[in-house]
């Protein structure tokens, strides 16, 4: 069985100590392909070095709301910084980018991240590449998003999906790909099975989100593609399938809104 794991965080520091070790052992295990997903300039430089040294790893650049500039001009120049190594051949999307109104409180603060959001959504139209949306605690505002004016030309992921129906149902509408992480199979997900329901296999995915967000059994521990069963096995149970069948249904569809050949 292979997998594809479509986000992932490589490049994050937890990694320091075993980085080569981990990734070798990931592909052993059937982690076949993987995308290393960056959240500032530093790490999404950081991604592309990654995917130039294993053949598995693609890689997406981005500014995470999180680690936006202060001002619209500082934002500019994080995303022209941005643009200039996007065009590398295995980036295959911009991200991640969108709203987190969970860690940030102040309104202006707010209003910055929904301009980052689009600028990035802007950017990722001009170079024909898929979006991938972290959107945390900001349901309303990001359905706004993928309605607007500015909307993404290309599709792409709602990542680590927040379980909310509405959310979810714009992202479909949309085109969207819905990304299941390690969380839909928490004890205290209560709602994990009926989104899983609504969503049609071929706009299914599976990640890790690696270092965080372990599945059971494993949660609370740093998280690695290894893990990708656990999160593949609910879905299967889900949808009444086997995990083969996800396994494969998933991995066909990371190569597709990715717009990977190989
Ligand atoms: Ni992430």
């Amino acid at each position: 069985m292979e997998f594809f794991d479509t986000h992932s965080h490589y490049n994050d520091e937890k990694f320091e100590e075993d980085r080569e070790d981990i990734l070798n052992k990931i592909y052993e295990d059937g982690i076949t392909k993987a995308v290393v997903v960056g959240d500032n300039i530093v790490n999404s430089k950081a991604t592309i070095e990654l995917a130039k040294k294993y053949d598995f790893l693609f890689c997406a650049v981005g500014i995470h709301p999180c680690e936006i500039g202060e001002t619209q001009e500082e934002i500019d120049n994080q995303i022209l910084e941005i643009e200039k190594i996007a065009n590398y051949e295995k980036n295959i999307a911009i991200g991640e980018i969108g709203l987190d109104y969970y860690w940030e409180k102040d309104l202006g603060k707010r209003a910055l991240q929904k301009y980052a959001f689009l600028e990035q959504i802007k950017l990722a139209n001009k170079l024909n590449l898929p979006i991938i949306i972290h959107s945390r605690d900001a349901i309303m505002d990001t359905i706004d998003i993928l309605k607007g004016e500015i909307r993404p030309n290309n599709k792409g992921i709602l990542h680590c999906c927040q379980l909310n129906k509405d959310l979810v149902k714009t992202g479909i509408d949309t085109g969207f790909y819905i990304s299941f992480a390690g969380p839909i199979t928490f004890k205290n997900s209560k709602n994990a099975e009926e989104i899983i329901k609504m969503v049609p296999k071929e706009k299914i995915l599976i990640e890790t989100d690696a270092p965080y967000l372990s599945p059971e059994p494993n949660r609370g521990k740093r998280n690695d593609s290894r893990n990708l069963i656990y999160t593949a096995t609910k879905i299967a149970e889900v949808k009444g399938t086997t995990l083969e069948k996800i396994a494969k249904i998933t991995y066909e569809n990371a190569k597709k809104i990715y717009n990977i050949k190989l």
